[in-house]
């Protein structure tokens, strides 16, 4: 459950507190492109709010655009509105005003000089070393023509660049944008996005696969029976009919966060935590994903949907998808994948679930209840409060032997660190600035994934209706028999 916004106390502006980050970086300029969009408002305003005003980042000051004909002021008010609405953390009119003095807002059909000289303005209001961050909060088939106005305007030198996903909608067209990225950027400047891996409970699975010897001995085919990554949504479209409509939910959910949240856990052990190690054992486990079978796959689309502003009255954009994904190598042959997510269904949840192999049982006695809920499962939660949990039977205290499905849980509010926990997209943003890729996909990797997504973005099966506040068709049954899906769950966590 959300915690309502708590009021933090921020260092006074010049100071810096000690042992935050360990190394000093230099002034960065934020270009935001899409600034009044969806993703600026619910996250990136209030993400750069609270980098800029913790220290946590060096001095930044920010240049907004967007297609819309609007003034510094007017931007400001939206930012304001936006961070009220969905910052995490409560601000005080002072904090607000100090970092409201570092946006500036210009348009982006006022061309590429325009975006220049804003960015000269901030850059003097920074002192020397400056560098400069380019968000490209746009959708993909906008991308191209901002890296171009990057270059128009001269911007590319001490820069890095953030692209957003989808990067590309198909094989074919990722190429084809790398190429044109690369004729722009190095590789090194370029930062492709993908937020899930951000957040503290992904990055967290890392450590517990790693940082662990008890599990990783039984992470593979021998003991780990099938796993699931099931992302339900209760939210609908939003104002976002125009990106989805032409995204659906494959390209909006899957092909990007729930793939690199799998890679995470099947990847084989990096050599290092750096880029470069953690990105090879990634993209391994992507070229080991065998080509999508659209026979295995289940589009859905929410009843309603065809009738939202923004959609085609013959709409077949999937609002719901779940399929069952296979990794053609030693550690996970014959492993089953199932990957769920969509929009307004019935839970908002984000949950990968490990089955593990069931014991034989043979010595309990009929009726002791061993084996009647399912197989020991491990569990993370990937939710804001991220949790994680081993289920297994255990005894009922009592006469007999009656088994019970019982479970060892954990949540990271009582590590007594819950309070720095980093929003996605804050630790993201100050990992960019960084020049740190660990957390960021590679062109390698995205290109990979939309091959192995071929045989299905060529021969979608068509989408089956279900009812908001579902779970989705009913097909998505026969996908996953024998198994079940672990979502709604039978216990509910328990309250720390
Ligand atoms: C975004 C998708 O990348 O992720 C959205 O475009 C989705 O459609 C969102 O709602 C989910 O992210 P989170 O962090 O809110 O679970």
């Amino acid at each position: 459950m959300s915690q309502p916004p708590q009021t933090i106390a921020y260092p006074a502006p010049g100071s810096r507190p000690t042992g935050q980050i360990p190394e000093r970086l230099a002034p960065h300029v934020v270009v935001l492109f899409g600034a009044t969009g969806d993703l600026a408002r619910r996250k990136l305003l209030p993400g750069l709010t609270h980098l800029s005003l913790s220290s946590l980042t060096p001095d930044i000051e920010v240049v907004a655009t967007s297609l819309e004909d609007i003034d510094t002021d007017k931007f400001r008010d939206f930012a304001h509105q936006a961070v009220t609405e969905f910052g995490s953390r409560k601000l005080d009119e002072s904090q607000w005003s100090s970092f409201a003095q570092r946006l500036r807002y210009v348009p982006q059909n006022a061309g590429p000089q325009a975006l220049a000289d804003a960015v000269a303005d901030a850059e003097a209001a920074l002192g020397p070393d400056v560098r400069r961050l380019h968000y490209l909060s746009v959708p993909p088939k906008a991308a191209l023509a901002v890296v171009t106005m990057l270059s128009d305007a001269n911007l590319v030198e001490r820069s890095v660049v953030v692209m957003e996903k989808p990067f590309g909608t198909d094989l074919q067209s990722a190429i084809e944008l790398n190429d044109q990225v690369h004729g722009v950027f190095r590789e090194r400047q370029i930062f492709r996005i993908d937020h899930f891996l951000g957040k503290e409970a992904a990055q967290n699975i890392l450590a517990f696969r790693f940082a662990n010897g008890l599990f990783e001995p039984i992470w593979n085919r021998n003991f780990i029976d099938h796993v699931q990554i099931d992302v339900p949504e209760t939210l609908g479209l939003d104002r976002r009919a125009g990106f989805y409509e032409s995204t659906g939910a494959f390209k909006d959910m899957v092909v990007t966060h729930l793939f690199q949240v799998m890679a995470f856990v099947a990847m084989e052990p990096p050599t290092a935590l750096e880029p470069r190690a953690i990105s090879e054992e990634k993209n391994k486990v992507f070229r080991s994903l065998l080509p999508l079978d659209p026979n295995l796959v289940v589009r859905g689309q929410y009843a309603g949907y065809r009738s939202e502003e923004g959609v085609a009255s013959e709409s077949e954009t999937e609002t719901f998808i779940a399929l069952k994904a296979g990794l053609d190598n030693w550690r996970w042959a014959g492993v089953p994948f199932y990957l769920r997510t969509g929009k307004r269904l019935a839970e908002g949840q984000r949950i990968i679930s490990i089955a593990f192999k069931e014991a034989p049982k043979s010595m309990f006695p009929a009726g002791s209840g061993v084996g009647t809920e399912g197989p020991d499962h491990l569990t993370f939660d990937l939710s804001d409060d991220p949790k994680v949990s081993l289920s297994f039977y255990g005894k009922r205290p009592g006469p007999g032997m009656k088994l019970d499905k019982l479970s060892m849980q954990f949540s990271v509010d009582e590590t007594g660190h819950a309070g720095e926990v980093l929003e996605a997209y804050e630790r993201l943003l100050l990992d960019a600035m960084r020049g740190d890729h660990t957390l960021f996909n590679t062109a390698e990797g995205i290109e990979s994934l939309w091959e192995r997504s071929t045989p299905l973005l060529d021969n979608p099966p068509p989408v089956k209706p279900y009812a908001p506040g579902s779970w989705g068709p009913n097909a998505i049954h026969q996908l996953i028999a024998p198994h079940a899906w672990r979502l709604p769950f039978e216990r509910t966590w328990r309250e720390h």
